[in-house]
């Protein structure tokens, strides 16, 4: 028996990096998984690799597609019991550099794009009782980074998103958790291409990866625990795993 035997989880931007992961991880505990994306082919590899997992399309920015989306997950598979929203990406430039079309494009797709996926869920999780969501933040929504402006303010806002939509699932008595999870700097497509791309002293580099780089199922575990029902009791939390970037 798997802890999350019976439950059904939609996992966005699961095409790569921590999405993937947390799709083989809760799939490994039983859950039938849901992954969606904008990069279609590697989606549907990733699902292709996950027993009982499927991909659907899906740019979280677009309000009619998650209301597609949930749908399509319901008509399949008789329930949604979770929501990780963890779909992301990073366009760096200091205040003066970054255009502000770049800002936009980060605050609409971990922002909005998270409140969009929330409004459409929660409906549905409270005709059940019972749900659990998790919003992928980061460490760069509790500290200044000079680099990323708007992945920060992005971040920033959806832990403090997560803690009101917390506490409207409660004084709603709708059985709903609502979490987010920051994390540090993690082996992912997204840090490779960063590393990739900027000079070794970048202050985007140098702010953000100088204290080891953790694995995506540093992040997974948190979120199967987050969850199932070992997490009952974590509502309106930011967990940060980051390898003690933080604390000073
Ligand atoms: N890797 C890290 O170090 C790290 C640290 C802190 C937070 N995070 C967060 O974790 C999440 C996953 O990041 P990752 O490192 O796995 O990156 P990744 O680039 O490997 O995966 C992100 C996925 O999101 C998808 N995506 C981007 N825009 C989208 C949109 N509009 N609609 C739907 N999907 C979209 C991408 O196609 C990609 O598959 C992001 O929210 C990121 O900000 C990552």
């Amino acid at each position: 028996m798997g802890t999350m035997d019976g439950r059904v989880a939609l996992i966005t931007g699961g095409a790569s990096g921590l999405g993937a992961e947390d799709a083989r991880v809760l799939a490994r505990e039983g859950a039938r998984v849901v992954i969606t994306d904008v990069q279609d082919d590697l989606g549907a590899q990733v699902a292709a690799s996950i027993p009982g997992c499927r991909y659907l399309h899906h740019d979280v920015r677009d309000e009619a597609r998650w209301q597609a989306v949930v749908s399509e997950t319901l008509t399949d598979f008789g329930r949604l019991d979770v929501l990780v929203n963890n779909a992301g990406l990073v366009r760096f430039g200091t205040v003066e550099d970054l255009s502000y079309a770049d800002y936009k494009l980060q605050v609409d797709v971990m922002l909005d794009g998270a409140f969009l996926g929330c409004k459409t869920v929660i409906p549905h999780m409270s005709r059940g009782g019972t749900g659990a969501i998790v919003n992928m933040a980061s460490v760069a929504g509790l500290k200044g980074i000079s680099a990323i402006p708007a992945y920060a303010a992005a971040k920033g806002g959806l832990i403090a998103m997560t803690r009101s939509i917390a506490i409207h699932c409660r004084e709603q008595g709708y059985g709903i958790r609502v979490n987010s999870i920051a994390p540090g700097s993690i082996v992912t497509p997204m840090t490779a291409q960063a590393l990739a791309q900027l000079p070794a002293d970048d202050p985007g580099l140098t702010q953000t990866m100088g204290h080891g780089m953790g694995q995506p199922s540093d992040i997974a575990e948190m979120v199967l625990y987050l969850v199932s029902d070992r997490g009952r009791h974590i509502t309106g939390s930011n967990i940060v795993i980051d390898n003690g970037e933080t604390i000073a």
